[in-house]
């Protein structure tokens, strides 16, 4: 479980995007801990969560690259698109088959995350954070 846990490592320095990269891991840590068969309903409401948490992180990622017209923004959105739609079968299957949740199936989908946040969510938040400051210095240049 100890490669389940949050760390300071994948902070992106944004707070709102860092808290809910904290939450996704934190709800797929609590699926993946969890009972297998005896609690299959506590798990499928995480993981319906769980997709829940998803669309909103998404929906704010995207929103913010194209505010600061990202230019990697198209390949990152189909990073998260895939990403949606595995998670969407996940749990699709666990509801169809009623047999809980795969967890082996979640420890892939966290380690996805996992390196999705340290490469393509880490090199957005930099251009994101150049853009701030070029703009700041930009306007206390034209004074
Ligand atoms: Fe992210
Ligand atoms: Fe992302």
């Amino acid at each position: 479980m100890k490669d389940l846990e949050w760390t300071n490592e994948y902070l992106v320095g944004i707070p709102a995007v860092d808290l809910q990269h904290k939450q996704v891991f934190d709800c797929m840590k609590s699926i993946i801990g969890g009972p297998t068969d005896d609690d299959r309903l506590r798990a499928e409401a995480e993981v319906i969560k769980l997709l829940g948490l998803l669309q909103q992180h998404f929906a704010l990622e995207e929103s913010m690259m194209r505010t600061f017209s990202y230019p990697n923004s198209e390949k990152h959105i189909e990073e998260h698109r895939q990403f949606n739609a595995d998670v969407h079968d996940l749990a699709q299957q666990s509801l169809r088959k009623k047999a809980g949740v795969s967890h082996e199936a979640l420890r892939i989908a966290h380690k996805w995350l996992t390196e999705h946040i340290m490469t393509s969510d880490r090199d957005y938040a930099a251009f994101l954070s150049n853009s701030m400051h070029n703009g700041g210095n930009m306007k206390q240049g034209a004074k």
